[in-house]
């Protein structure tokens, strides 16, 4: 099989160092940017080498980003090459076009990699979907962000130093936002449930908030209580109806959840008759991902791969909800509009006020988050 990669950085080089041990897959293209890197024969500046190449049957994207992934991505699928993506961004923006171009086009369209990393997470659930319906997935799906409360958990600091240490082991970037806002999460959320629910989830749709405001007084508060926080992706399935949410959840110490370490991820899923599936591992490095691209590889080549068809008409609606902890900073006023229909008991923490809600929804605590999103407010749902 001749296959090309769209660059050439941490992914698709873990994607080539894994296949130079593997004869029947030749990396006839490889397209980067700068001319300075130009250091093998097979490396080319212009993608036209690679859509025109009648030769090239794979094409592996893994330039990151919205733009010209997605006009790469499309123009290959439409050059009849089946895509192997890792670009979560990306697909979580274009899935359906993605998936509409490759049916066309009698190819595969393929993105293990975008969501857990090395963890075998897409396949099985599809898998699982080929005798039951998914109707709940939750899971730890971003590495920095575990990696950050983890530290904060079992060594006691504050946030601020542990992204600091985060950003000198290389966990963290120098802009953190995407980790640590939940917006690398929110795509994979989206993709995830698009691929268990066989129906497109509107990424903007699924709301989202982050640990950049988590203090070590509120952890210091979960570890009285029992209480380990993690940062979640969270999609559920009730009949027609379908909802998806990004946010901090509290839970028992003693759960697998809890004591997922460091950059580590784990994915979860439930089915009618499979019950309960959790998947650990590395969600992230380039021999990790570079796995989960390899096997789509492999898939496709053998003709093992699944297809992925969006032929549920699901309704986005208000099904998750639960308590929240809530820690509102002095200096947030007026509050009380969006807390008072929803409080069950309040009491303070330091100079701050911490309201425990009774059972509500998402979308009750962000009109409280987005009133005042120039403040610390931190938020988290109990499980
Ligand atoms: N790193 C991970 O562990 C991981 C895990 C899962 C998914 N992903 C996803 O995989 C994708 C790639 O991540 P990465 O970590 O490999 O990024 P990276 O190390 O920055 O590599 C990206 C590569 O693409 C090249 N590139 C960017 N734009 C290009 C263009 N227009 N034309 C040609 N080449 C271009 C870059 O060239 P220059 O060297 O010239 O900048 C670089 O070689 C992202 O979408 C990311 O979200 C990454």
């Amino acid at each position: 099989m001749n296959i090309a990669l769209l660059g050439f950085g941490v992914v698709c080089g873990g994607v080539y160092d894994i296949l130079k041990n593997m004869p029947e897959y030749n990396i006839k293209k490889i397209l980067i940017r700068n001319p300075a890197k130009l250091t093998m024969d097979c490396m080319t500046l212009d993608f036209s080498d690679i859509e025109n190449d009648s030769e090239i049957d794979l094409v592996v994207e893994a330039i990151g980003g919205l733009h010209p992934a997605r006009e790469y991505i499309l123009a290959a699928l439409n050059a009849k090459k089946h895509v192997v993506t890792a670009n979560k961004a990306v697909v979580a923006a274009y899935f359906e076009e993605f998936v509409t171009a490759a049916t066309n086009n009698g190819v595969k369209f393929m993105m293990e990699a975008t969501s857990g990393g090395g963890i075998p997470w897409i396949k099985n659930l599809q898998r699982v979907g080929r005798i039951d319906k998914v109707t709940r997935l939750h899971g730890i799906m971003n590495g920095t962000s575990n990696f950050i409360l983890s530290a904060m958990t079992d060594e006691g600091k504050d946030f601020v130093d542990v992204l600091k240490t985060a950003q000198e082991l290389g966990y963290a970037e120098a802009d953190p936002s995407a980790d640590i806002d939940g917006d690398d999460v929110r795509n994979k959320c989206a993709i995830s449930a698009s691929v268990a629910f066989g129906c497109p989830a509107d990424v903007n749709s699924i709301l989202k908030a982050g640990i950049r405001h988590i203090s070590k007084a509120d952890i210091d508060w979960f570890r009285e209580q029992g209480l380990v926080c993690k940062l979640f992706a969270t999609a559920v399935r009730d009949g027609e109806n379908f909802d998806a949410v990004v946010e901090p959840v509290l839970l028992g110490c003693n759960t697998v959840e809890a004591n997922v370490p460091k950059n580590y991820n784990i994915t979860c899923l439930y089915g009618d008759t499979i019950g309960e599936v959790k998947l650990y591992g590395q969600g992230a490095g380039g021999l990790p991902t570079g796995n989960a691209i390899v096997q789509d590889i492999i898939d496709v080549n053998t003709g093992s791969a699944f297809d992925i068809s969006f032929d549920s008409k699901l309704n986005k609606a208000e099904i998750i909800s639960g308590r929240y902890y809530i820690r509102i900073p002095a200096d947030v006023t007026g509050y009380a509009v969006y807390t008072d229909g929803i409080c069950e008991k309040t009491f303070t923490l330091g100079n701050d006020t911490v309201i425990i809600t009774k059972e509500t929804t998402p979308a009750e605590i962000h009109k409280l988050l987005d009133a005042n999103s120039s403040k610390t407010i931190f938020a988290a749902r109990f499980i």
